[in-house]
């Protein structure tokens, strides 16, 4: 996507200095910073700090984070050493793992004078592979917006709410939530995004900031206004990301998507979930019990960051001294609460047979493994 008039991906390879340049979130919206990765530890600073962060973006970088691996030393003992330290960095997003197996799997049956290419190689494909996924995305979401926007009058916008950042800077572009949202708006069909703040990192200023650079109407809210909007029939959809969808549907996002869930249900607004198939943990299918929900440091509850007067980039407590703060960064919604889920090869029920049906030749592989 495009920041002043230049296209961007959320991360690319940059040939002449041989290095992977990333844009360092934590500074967004109002600083555009790029950063350049060299070290493991680098890769490994970059997603537990979440300079990047989203699930697909995290597995792209962790697959570059190897092929830096393989480049210093592509022993088998070095490659094992780099999947261990980069899997620990955050525990709940799939794509961070599953790109690692990927990485792994594909680099030791080789001689090891061939890892070091082999391994850039293939993180290139993987960050290509996450730009079609999403697009594709966006095109089966974007037929479920053109169904809303034909039963209004025209020029009257289908009203979207989202929540936390599930945009082109959480993915190498397009987004996954977002990506029916860029199209629908390029294919003419007016919308409205209701963009949930998302505390205590407010992710939601990334989205504002990234529809607001396309040109999407979008108005930021409070997390707590959902429900009141979907009440009084403000909502028409509500489409989120993912960090982990079980094999049987249970998606798990960030922390407060569940409500929002629960409030769309009790409104009759359809809630749909978009994710690229990496992010479908074959392996687990009850989500509230099974997944590992990342708990944070309990100062991003405790304090706020934003742009101060002076215009620099400031850091204040909002609570009183002493109290302390609770971090869960995800929840887990189930799928009896999900209308749909977008991927890239069409829409679904959140169910196991509706994923088995899409993906027959994933659900086989995990059958089998
Ligand atoms: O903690 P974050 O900011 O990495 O969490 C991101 C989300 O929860 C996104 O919704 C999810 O990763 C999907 S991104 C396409």
């Amino acid at each position: 996507m495009k920041v002043n008039g230049t296209h961007y991906r959320s991360l690319w390879w940059d040939e002449d200095k041989g290095a992977l340049q990333i844009i360092d979130q934590r500074w967004l919206p109002h600083e555009f910073r790029i950063q350049q990765v060299d070290t493991l530890k680098d890769f490994a600073d970059a997603i537990v700090e979440m300079r990047v962060r989203g699930a697909p973006l995290i597995g792209a970088t962790a697959a570059y984070g190897m092929a830096l691996a393989a480049r210093l030393d592509p022993s088998d003992e070095n490659l094992q050493k780099a999947w261990e330290y980069l899997d620990k960095t955050r525990p709940t997003a799939i794509n961070l793992r599953w790109a690692l197996n990927l990485c792994r799997g594909h680099l030791m049956p080789l001689a090891v004078e061939d890892r070091a290419e082999a391994a850039l190689r293939l993180a290139h494909e993987i960050s290509d592979e996450d730009v079609d996924i999403n697009y594709n995305i966006g095109q089966h979401g974007l037929e479920i917006i053109r169904r809303i926007a034909a039963g209004k009058s025209s020029g009257e916008p289908v009203r979207i709410l989202t929540h936390c950042n599930a945009g082109w800077i959480a993915t190498v572009d397009w987004g996954t939530a977002t990506s029916p949202m860029y199209q629908a708006h390029d294919n003419g069909i007016p919308i409205h995004v209701w963009v949930d703040e998302t505390r205590p990192r407010n992710q939601g200023v990334l989205t504002a900031w990234e529809l607001g650079s396309h040109g999407i109407p979008h108005t930021y809210v409070t997390d707590n206004a959902g429900g009141h909007l979907m009440q009084h029939g403000l909502v028409d959809i509500v489409i989120t990301g993912t960090d982990r969808t079980t094999r049987s549907g249970d998606v798990c996002n960030k922390i407060g998507t569940y409500l929002k869930a629960l409030a769309a249900q009790a409104n009759k607004v359809p809630f749909y979930v978009a994710l690229p198939s990496p992010t479908i943990d074959w392996s687990v299918s009850d989500g509230v019990a099974e997944i590992p929900i990342e708990e944070r440091a309990e100062q991003e509850v405790t304090h706020i960051q934003g742009l101060t007067p002076e215009g620099t980039i400031g850091r204040v407590q909002v609570t009183p001294n002493g109290t302390p703060g609770g971090n869960p960064a995800f929840d887990v919604t189930p799928n009896h609460l999900v209308t749909g889920l977008i991927t890239e090869r069409g829409v679904c029920k959140a169910s196991a047979e509706g994923l088995a049906e899409l993906f027959p030749d994933l659900a086989r592989l995990a059958k089998s493994a």
